[in-house]
């Protein structure tokens, strides 16, 4: 089977790439390596030992795109290229809603007019908004705090009125809680540009001394130590979940929390970062980020019962996998 991969060099994508080479699916790769490396593309041939085609392409670029359909057979499409920083959302709105929009909306035609029975979406559990934890497939969406937040809950309405107006093509929403870690080869991970917004990669920076120390978004949030929960889910974990998501999609709309059901708080995560890994993490307690909320965990019930899938890899694998593509790859 054909999988058109779109952001596979990407933190996620790129470990999905291998999921799917490594159970036997050939791949394509479309990416325009706005916010991801080329090399990545490498790594993924030498950790599974397959090759795959890639091309550099905008997947807003309706041409582009309709170009791939014609010149290959795609029997599904998992959608991960989309811009994702919420602060610059909010900096750049019309950027945002415009390059995850409109990418969803090409790829959704070109599956229609070209017979794709398959379509995964990568979507977020910023989507929730602030709501009662755990949160559920089933909860109502009440608005997000930012415009990369919208894009995605807009996304996922796109995608289901599509399905529902076309019902060959079968949709999987799939809502992603924090990614953190990396493939266990240390090859492949995440490598934010510039100044990490997320915790764990400024926490890896930190502990290789490229950052001083850790700032933590405030200590007086009603949870176990005052810091923010959250639900932190090995890479990997994630990227065998889409392929689960794939390979159970046969008709309609399904949506799905990646998560592992368990919050950890970001001193936990700072104190298992520093046990597992033998080095001390100096922070600092500051203020609340703006848009942040106390507690953020899945309900995983659905994605168990439906798609035979729950996460695996704990917090100390995913602070020692983080860990050593830090040191593999600090200079990127
Ligand atoms: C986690 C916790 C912070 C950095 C975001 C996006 C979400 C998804 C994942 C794309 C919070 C605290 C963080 C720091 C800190 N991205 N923190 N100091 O905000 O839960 O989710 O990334 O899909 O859409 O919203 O993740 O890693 O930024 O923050 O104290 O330097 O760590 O306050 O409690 P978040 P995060």
């Amino acid at each position: 089977m054909n999988i058109l991969i779109t952001g596979g060099a990407g933190y996620i994508g790129s470990h999905t790439c291998v999921a799917l080479l490594e159970r036997g699916y050939d791949v394509i790769v479309a990416d325009n390596f706005v916010n991801s490396d080329p090399v990545v593309l490498q790594r993924i041939r030498e950790i599974t030992g397959r090759d795959f085609h890639s091309y550099e392409i905008d997947v807003t670029d309706a041409e582009a795109v309709e170009r791939l359909f014609q010149a290959y057979k795609i029997d599904g499409v998992i959608h991960f290229a989309g811009l994702k920083a919420v602060g610059e959302s909010v900096q750049k709105p019309l950027e945002y809603y415009r390059n995850n929009l409109l990418s969803t909306i090409v790829l959704a035609d070109n599956c229609i007019r070209y017979g794709v029975g398959k379509f995964v979406f990568s979507s977020s559990a910023t989507v929730y908004g602030d709501q009662e934890v755990p949160l559920a497939e089933s909860m109502p969406l009440r608005g997000t705090t930012n415009p990369y937040g919208e894009t995605k809950a807009m996304s996922e309405r796109i995608l289901t009125d599509t399905a529902r107006a076309h019902p060959k093509l079968a949709v999987s929403l799939l809502r992603y809680f924090n990614p953190v870690g990396a493939h266990e080869s240390g090859l492949i991970g995440e490598s934010p540009r510039g100044i990490p917004n997320n915790l764990m990669p400024y926490i890896t920076q930190v502990a290789k001394g490229k950052l001083a120390k850790l700032y933590v978004y405030g200590d007086d949030y009603p949870t176990v130590d005052g810091t923010g929960v959250r639900d932190y889910i090995h890479v990997v974990d994630l990227a065998e979940g889409h392929v689960a998501a794939l390979e159970r999609l046969e008709e309609g709309v399904h949506v799905y929390n990646l998560g592992t059901g368990q919050g950890t708080s970001v001193l936990q995560l700072v104190k298992t970062f520093e046990q597992v890994n033998g080095i001390k993490i100096p922070y600092e307690i500051v203020g609340r980020r703006p848009g942040d909320v106390a507690e953020s965990y899945a309900d995983v019930s659905k994605a168990w019962r439906e798609l035979g899938w729950s996460a695996k890899r704990g917090i100390d694998e995913m602070c020692r996998d983080a860990w050593r593509y830090e040191v593999n790859h600090s200079d990127e």
